[in-house]
């Protein structure tokens, strides 16, 4: 399987050991991207994405290499430590650039048969809300399957976490792998979102915004087609 990793820091602590243990038991190429450091830009708040297309953002060559990883992949990982009960700022800075890809805007048709996982670590709490910061993403990006994962690991470092926690990681990344490997090559998006991408092709109809209507009429989307 073809596996991109966006790595929400740019060190490897554990945060990203888990995410790199998950994606060797999963197997197959991975791509990774670490944040800041293979993508440092804010969001403008130009609206471009939304109103003239995603071509006319001023960070689009920047983010080519990340957005085509991510299109080109069967499995997304998502991996940010948590900082102050949320992904770190780098993640969510990378995240807005995509705000045109949820499906009140234009979703991206292969994202419905892909299958994503949010890692998020913490010395203690805040695992929740982080992985929830990247999960709402993949959620209205259609992401097929969307798997969640927080360790409170107790420590700064990875070399910190104590034994019996990184023995409960092997275990609980292995399970995940056995899981994203069963379902190769048959995803298909739940009830939760195919009822959102209905409501969607009503909007769409009538709409608001005259790039997103005729991206969903182009597609065939708001008649008798499907992303999945
Ligand atoms: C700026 C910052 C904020 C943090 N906020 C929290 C927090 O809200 N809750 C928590 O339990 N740990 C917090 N931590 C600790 C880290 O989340 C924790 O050590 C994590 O496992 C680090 O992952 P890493 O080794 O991949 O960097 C914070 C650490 C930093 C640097």
């Amino acid at each position: 399987m073809k596996i991109t990793i966006i790595h929400g820091q740019s060190h490897k602590g554990s945060t990203y050991h888990i995410a790199e243990l998950l994606a060797k038991k999963i197997g197959g190429k991975i791509t990774e991207f670490f944040l800041p450091r293979d993508f440092d830009k804010f969001c403008i708040g130009c609206s471009n994405c939304f109103m003239k297309g995603e071509s006319m953002c001023p960070h689009y060559t920047k983010l080519t290499p990340l957005t085509e990883a991510i299109d080109s992949a069967d499995v997304l990982i998502f991996a940010s430590p948590v900082y102050v009960y949320h992904a770190t700022g780098s993640m969510k800075a990378f995240l807005d650039h995509y705000g045109y890809r949820w499906m009140v805007h234009r979703p991206h048709a292969p994202m419905f048969n892909k299958q994503a996982v949010c890692i998020s670590t913490a010395a203690g709490a805040g695992m929740k809300s982080t992985n929830k910061d990247m999960a709402d993403s993949m959620f209205f990006w259609g992401v097929g399957k969307i798997y969640q994962y927080g360790v409170g690991v107790q420590a700064i470092d990875y070399k910190g976490v104590p034994d019996k926690i990184k023995q409960k990681i092997e275990k609980k990344t292995s399970s995940l792998a056995d899981k994203i490997k069963s379902k190769e090559g048959h995803v298909a998006p739940g009830l939760k979102t195919k009822a959102f991408f209905n409501i969607m092709r009503m909007v769409m109809k009538k709409g608001w915004n005259q790039a997103d209507m005729n991206y969903w009429k182009d597609k065939g989307w708001t008649e008798k087609n499907r992303p999945w």
